[in-house]
């Protein structure tokens, strides 16, 4: 099953909004609908975004608007969310062949989601590679020393099981799996892998306030998935953390930029830090078409704000007081400091003297 698609001259998309109710899919036949969806998150995630994107020029360029039309509306769809760069990425990709007429537009679309789904399988085995390495460099460290963030700060006590080869405990927010791109997702890839490897002892999801992505979206695919896990309120993640419960966070990202700042889903960096405290390693996985090298730092990327309806309200019904403002990020920067590694479908990138060879 496949997030977004083109079927018959339209997108086909997964209305990700009536999950896990109901799986619906939507045939997007005009830009605006294709807005409306991105923007109401019927479809969502960085890679899905980057395929809807390009889709969304083909779509236009079917449409048969002289190609200065077909920039103008292109530019609406570029910037319907601001934070994720794989949406403008995907949107560039397939206007630079508007020259070469609407099949061609069309061809850049398809190979942007056959890139997704292969780099996403890339993600999952190099990123449940580096977590089996880690966790065996630390169970084979008799317990003196700290290998490669593993370990903990204080007494590992009962949570931290040893024993090379022992399977993963995994803690992740909002969602990255086959939802958020075409597939196969970035860091619930990993995850997923870990499962297909007998290598997961349990995912540790948090809800991810106000839209829960990860109650709703994530849940629904570990169920899928048969694999093990838990769900967290958001604000429990720090604290189990604290408690030795996870190995590892996983996180995907919306920007990455050129000093490894990473963009993703706000309470990202709350987990950081937490994780950092708790000397839990921290992993970014991503395609590299999230990572933005014109994005200097973190402090450069436009954080979508969502506005207070989402927090003022819980499933469409009132819970705070009328006249009640509220703050609604829709993201949050991680700053590099904080990241262990980025995973991406070519590489796993490291801090190095200081810097990120991003
Ligand atoms: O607001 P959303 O649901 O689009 O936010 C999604 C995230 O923050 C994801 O972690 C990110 O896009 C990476 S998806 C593989």
């Amino acid at each position: 099953m496949r997030t977004i698609d083109w079927a018959d001259g339209a997108i086909e998309l997964i209305d990700q909004t009536l999950l896990p109710g109901e799986l619906v899919i939507r045939r997007v036949t005009t830009l605006g609908e294709l807005i409306d969806d991105i923007q109401r998150l019927a479809v969502r995630g960085a890679p899905a975004l980057g395929v809807a994107g390009a889709l969304g020029v083909a779509l236009l360029a079917h449409e048969g608007d002289p190609p200065e039309a077909v920039r103008r509306h292109a530019a609406r769809l570029r910037a319907a969310r601001p934070t994720a760069v794989n949406l403008a990425w995907g949107v560039d990709r397939a206007l630079a062949r508007l020259g070469d007429g609407p099949a061609a537009v069309l061809a850049e679309a398809l190979a942007i989601r056959d890139q997704d789904i292969s780099a996403c399988v890339a993600m999952g085995a190099r990123g449940a590679d580096l977590i089996r390495g880690m966790l065996d460099a630390h169970d084979d460290d008799d317990g003196l020393g700290y290998v490669d963030g593993f370990g903990h700060a204080d007494d590992p006590g009962e949570a931290g099981a040893s024993g090379r080869g022992r399977p993963a405990r995994v803690m992740t927010v909002c969602n990255t799996g086959g939802l958020a791109a075409v597939e196969r997702g970035t860091a619930l890839g990993v995850v997923q892998t870990l499962h297909e490897r007998g290598q997961l002892e349990l995912a540790y999801a948090l809800e991810t306030r106000p839209l829960l992505q990860g109650a709703r979206l994530t849940a629904w695919e570990l169920e899928r998935m048969g694999a093990p896990y838990r769900l967290l309120v958001d604000s429990a993640g720090a604290f189990l953390l604290s408690q030795g419960i996870a190995d590892v966070v996983l996180i995907g990202a919306d920007r990455i930029a050129a000093n490894g700042d990473t963009a993703n889903k706000v309470g990202s960096y709350a987990l950081a830090l937490a994780a950092r405290a708790a000397h839990v390693p921290f992993l970014v996985v991503a395609p590299e078409s999230t990572i933005d090298p014109s994005t200097r730092s973190g402090k450069d990327i436009e954080i979508e704000d969502r506005g207070a309806d989402e927090v003022v309200r819980f499933a469409g019904v009132r819970v705070a007081p009328e006249g009640a403002q509220a703050v609604n990020p829709a993201f949050d920067v991680t700053p590099a400091k904080l990241i262990t590694a980025i995973v991406t479908e070519r590489r796993v990138i490291r801090c190095h003297r200081g810097e990120w060879p991003i």
